[in-house]
């Protein structure tokens, strides 16, 4: 069992020290120190191992230490690491948008490559506004984003997430864009079914776009399967159809965010392919397409669109990293080594695998209420009370507490409690896309007895 009580030495240096010194206070419980990784393991600095549960935040989507693709990296850092755009094309940049595009079919061929998710959310707003301003409708401005949604960090991509906490930090500082409420499907407003309540989501769209005045909105951004924000949530078929036919009837232009969900973890390249007829205008990737073996976004977007902006003076946006040599070849290598290795089939054979070995713990775990997702992008939602859906109390940070249970047994696992609790609490249960049924097996007993450990500890304090 790692020593997860020890003060961090690193507190009591003068200067330097990780990244937790900003996250976590004095009395905090310290993380091990990682030392290597190897498919879907990871090891400490004092030998323990770990399975890794979640891909990290769910990034490496093909497992740790790829032979394949750490030979990709070495053989283009030799040749060339980095060269800028404004010079050089590069053959990498132009082979992995090729890849790429060709995976994510008609309407969408072309990518921009940039260095993570939050850029991919910014690049694609800035795109979308400016080839409004080209096509004439300088008017539209407005980015109707979901409650509770996720998009990234920086201010742009802040204004349009849904995320009460932020908002109220960091509001002054962005144009808070407006929101519609997020289509849940296991905890419901009073009166409503899942449908019913998809249904009255997508109505919240239009009300909220003719409110806004159709001819200020510009795009409208969502997640087809959620990520953190909503647990892996998964609306009804037809709500997708119905937020692409008012995205026509308004001129709104439609976003997936497909950070997490893209990059086949849904069992397709795009979770997109699983509606056709709710297909998006601009699609945003980043994690699972290089994996974590560098940092990587991507915005896709139609052919029109982008010659249309070039042909009016070019894209006023542009990073210093954006589609270089070294990012671009390893992130041709992971797609490849995916496509290699069938690994969209082994997400959708591994996740209904093990989304039914989840389902089977309800039978041993009274606080494991829902668990849903597509593919091998999964959630697991907690609860105090199956029967009444009832949320544990905010001040027990149950999800966080779960995680250091899980580390205590060699699970790695991740969640952040959305808006402070207040939709409900879970955790994503995703794992690399390379994983086996018998690694399916050791996760799903991991999480059981981790679970089941949680439970006794609720019990005792009388909480349950
Ligand atoms: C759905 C979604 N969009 C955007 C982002 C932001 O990506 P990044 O953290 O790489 O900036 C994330 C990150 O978790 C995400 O899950």
């Amino acid at each position: 069992m790692p020593n997860l009580k020890t003060a961090s030495p690193a507190r009591s240096a003068p200067h330097g020290g990780p990244v937790q010194l900003f996250y976590q206070g004095k009395d905090a419980i310290r993380r091990p120190i990682v030392a290597r990784a190897e498919g879907i393991y990871m090891w400490d600095a004092d030998g323990r191992r770990y399975i890794d549960a979640s891909s990290g935040p769910v990034v490496s989507n093909i497992g740790h230490g790829n032979p394949r693709v750490l030979a990709a990296m070495i053989e283009q850092a030799q040749k060339v690491a980095f060269a800028s755009r404004t010079v050089f094309e590069n053959e990498p940049n132009a082979k992995l948008a090729d890849l790429i595009t060709g995976l994510a079919g008609p309407g969408l061929e072309r990518a921009y490559f940039v260095s993570g998710g939050s850029e991919a959310t910014e690049t694609a707003i800035k795109m979308a506004r400016q080839y409004a301003g080209v096509k004439g409708e300088a008017r539209r401005w407005k980015v109707i984003g979901r409650d509770p949604g996720y998009h990234g960090a920086t201010l742009g991509a802040a204004s349009v997430t849904g995320d009460p906490q932020a908002e109220k930090t960091f509001a002054p500082l962005m144009p808070v864009m407006p929101k519609v409420p997020a289509p849940f499907t296991y905890r419901l407003p009073p009166n409503h079914d899942a449908d019913s309540y998809a249904r009255a989501c997508a109505g919240a769209l239009e009300d909220t776009i003719r409110r806004e005045g159709a001819e200020t909105v510009l795009a409208f951004i969502m997640e087809p399967v959620g990520g953190l924000a909503t647990g892996a949530l998964v609306a009804p078929d037809h709500y997708y159809r119905a937020v692409r036919e008012i995205c026509d009837r308004h001129g709104v232009l439609l976003i997936y965010d497909e950070v997490m969900s893209g990059a086949g973890r849904t069992g397709s390249f795009l979770a997109a392919e699983h509606w056709p007829d709710g297909r998006p205008d601009l699609v945003t990737l980043a994690k699972g397409i290089a994996a974590g073996y560098t940092p990587m976004g991507a915005v896709l977007a139609p052919a029109e669109m982008v010659e249309t902006i070039a042909e009016s003076g070019g894209f006023l946006h542009g990073h210093t990293y954006a589609s270089n040599p070294l990012s671009c070849a390893i992130g041709h290598a992971v797609v490849s080594e995916m496509l290699a290795l069938d690994l969209m089939a082994n997400a959708e054979r591994m996740g209904a695998m093990l989304r039914a070995r989840l389902e089977a713990l309800k039978a041993t775990c009274s606080i494991l209420g829902d668990v849903r997702g597509k593919g091998l992008l999964l959630a697991i939602e907690i609860v105090a009370n199956r029967e009444t859906k009832v949320i544990l109390p905010a001040k027990l940070k149950a999800v966080y507490r779960i995680i250091e249970l899980g580390i205590e047994r060699g699970l790695l696992l991740y969640s952040r409690r959305t808006a402070d609790g207040k939709y409900g609490e879970w955790l994503m249960i995703t794992p690399p896309l390379i994983v086996t049924a018998a690694q399916v097996d050791e996760i799903a007993g991991l999480i059981a007895e981790t679970l089941q450990a949680y439970e006794g500890e609720l019990r005792r304090a009388g909480a349950i």
